[in-house]
């Protein structure tokens, strides 16, 4: 990766030529939307409230479904290529046996990784969070591990007990990085319509707000596994960015911010880099917390 920032996953990501302009704009590492084996409609509008300080999302995982999306990801793979920009591809299913497929399905567009994401708070009453138990968590793993050439990130959730179980798991099952973290389960009240907001009523918090939540699942997930991880959520500036990795993540998602700032990667990328210079930091490495 030319630099440590990656499109996380679902925002700008929806089609191929979306994740090759991303690439072109500044990510060193593209993530294409969540997709399941079968397409999926989604939730009814509205599913996105975008607030200061943060978002509220029940976007619902709407997606054409796995065969659909190989297409969108080889005009990926084909544009990103160019740009020296890996693409991640996304996954989500119902079971474990559905990742699967779903994996072997995407690997025909011959994306640079997998990553699975288990921990969708916008699944409803037909999927679960296998992010939120440790042994089905690593079962997901172990299964797409078994029919996948390239590495494989479990994206996990800060809505746990205890997160650094749930890496641990996902790493002795052989998960080569981690994501952290998803979205938070929300909700917003339209007061004078004595409403929820969303059509979904619940939704997943993301942005600004998310930061201090995530930087504390990072930091503490970096200091019991060994597998590297994408530190995500909250990062809106160069600034989160270095918080990020200072707090033990190897790369940065960013997703949110996106909404926020017209060119938010080339410029985080910009205002990360300038600090580095301006405090006197030559490797990403580097960036780490005193002991
Ligand atoms: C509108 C929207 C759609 C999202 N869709 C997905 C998705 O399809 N798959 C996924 O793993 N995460 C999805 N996410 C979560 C993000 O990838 C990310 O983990 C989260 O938003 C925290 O990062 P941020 O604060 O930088 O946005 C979505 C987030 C938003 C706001």
């Amino acid at each position: 990766m030319g630099n440590p920032l990656v499109l996380a996953s679902g925002i700008w990501g929806t089609s191929g030529l979306l994740l090759v302009r991303a690439a072109k704009s500044g990510a060193g590492a593209v993530t294409s939307k969540s997709c399941s084996l079968q397409p999926r409609e989604g939730h009814k509008n509205p599913t996105i409230v975008l607030l200061d300080g943060y978002v509220l999302n029940a976007v619902g995982l709407s997606n054409p479904g796995a065969k659909t999306e190989v297409e969108e990801l080889a005009e990926a793979k084909k544009g990103c290529l160019k740009e020296g920009v890996p693409v991640i591809a996304s996954i989500f299913a119902r079971s474990v046996e559905e990742f699967a497929q779903a994996a072997q399905i995407v690997m025909e567009a011959k994306p640079d990784a997998i990553e699975l994401n288990m921990s969708c708070p916008n699944v409803g009453s037909e999927g679960r969070m296998f992010a939120c138990v440790s042994e089905d968590a690593a079962k997901v793993v172990v299964a797409v591990k078994n029919v996948c050439s390239v590495p494989v990130f479990a994206k996990l959730t800060p809505n746990v007990t205890d997160i650094v179980e749930v890496a641990k798991a996902v790493e002795e099952a052989g998960a080569d990085g981690i994501v952290a973290i998803n979205t938070m389960p929300g909700m917003l009240i339209d007061a004078k319509a004595r409403r929820p907001i969303l059509s979904n009523r619940e939704g997943g918090l993301s942005g600004a707000a998310l930061k201090p939540i995530a930087l504390r699942a990072v930091y503490s997930v970096s200091r019991e596994v060994e597998i590297p991880i994408i530190g995500t959520g909250g990062v809106m500036s160069g600034l989160d960015a270095v918080e990020m990795l200072m707090a033990g993540a190897s790369a940065v998602g960013v997703g949110s911010a996106i909404s926020y700032r017209k060119n938010a990667l080339g410029e985080i990328r910009d205002e990360l880099f300038a600090f580095m210079k301006e405090n006197g930091y030559s490797k990403i490495s580097g960036l780490k917390l005193q002991e």
